[in-house]
């Protein structure tokens, strides 16, 4: 089955996706994660797109389309896979459909842009492995030590407050549209996002046909 997560920034699709691909033995294929690693080794794609992720900016279609195809051409996504993040525009939607991959759903994880707000500024993730907590909601064992890898756990860059309020405005201005191009599909369903993580797992496994 191949999936893609919609939402705003912050809306929980990260933490969503990684339950509907350890329910399905498919891989999470998370953008954000691919280019906040790139920027940690330095890579040409890292050093370009760093500057648009701190801003709150989309990173160019060229290079996420780029990363993209290459992920997705690799031997694990045979039998399906998770788009967390991607895509993110209708013209990434469009390469997409160009490259002739067929979307069998697409779950939008609903959150109103109040809550968000409150709710990004307890994110800390691992600056090594990118594993994502929250200071309430989802604390690591250890506080500020990540439970996979035992690195540091910080705050994102991009989750200081006017940041966020800069890609919550990119989400509504650029990413939003996707939901009508694939509501035309039939494609679309949204989960209303829950206050604990629990009950909006069990909404968005029921919207995968899991439980
Ligand atoms: P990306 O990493 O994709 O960031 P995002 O979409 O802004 O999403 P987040 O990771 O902030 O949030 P999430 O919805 O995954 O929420 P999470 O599960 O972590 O992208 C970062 C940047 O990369 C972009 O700004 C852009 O520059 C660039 N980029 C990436 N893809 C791109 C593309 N396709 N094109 C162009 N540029 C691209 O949850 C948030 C917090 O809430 C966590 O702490 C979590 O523990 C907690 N939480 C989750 N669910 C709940 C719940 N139900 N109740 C309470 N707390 C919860």
């Amino acid at each position: 089955m191949n999936l893609i997560l919609l939402g705003a920034p912050g809306a929980g699709k990260g933490t969503q996706a990684e339950v509907i691909s350890n329910a399905l033995s498919i891989p999470q294929i998370s953008t954000g994660n691919m280019l906040r690693e790139a920027v940690r080794n330095g890579t040409e794609y890292g050093v370009k797109a760093k500057a648009a992720m701190d801003a709150g900016a989309l990173v160019s279609d060229d290079i996420v389309i780029g990363i993209l195809k290459e992920r997705i051409a690799q031997d694990d996504c045979k039998n399906g896979f998770i788009l967390d993040g991607f895509p993110r525009s209708v013209p990434q939607a469009e390469a997409l459909d160009e490259m002739g991959v067929k979307i069998d759903k697409v779950i939008e994880i609903f959150v109103p842009d109040e809550t968000i707000q409150a709710r990004v500024s307890g994110r800390r993730v691992c600056e090594m492995c990118g594993a994502t907590y929250h200071i309430q909601y989802k604390p690591s064992k250890v506080e500020g030590v990540c439970d996979k890898c035992g690195g540091k756990t910080i705050i994102r860059k991009d989750d200081e407050p006017q940041t966020v309020l800069d890609r919550l405005a990119t989400y509504h201005k650029t990413t939003e549209p996707l939901k009508a191009y694939y509501e035309k599909q039939g494609k679309l369903e949204t989960v209303i996002g829950q206050e604990e993580v629990a009950d909006t797992t069990a909404l968005t496994l029921k919207a995968v046909g899991v439980k």
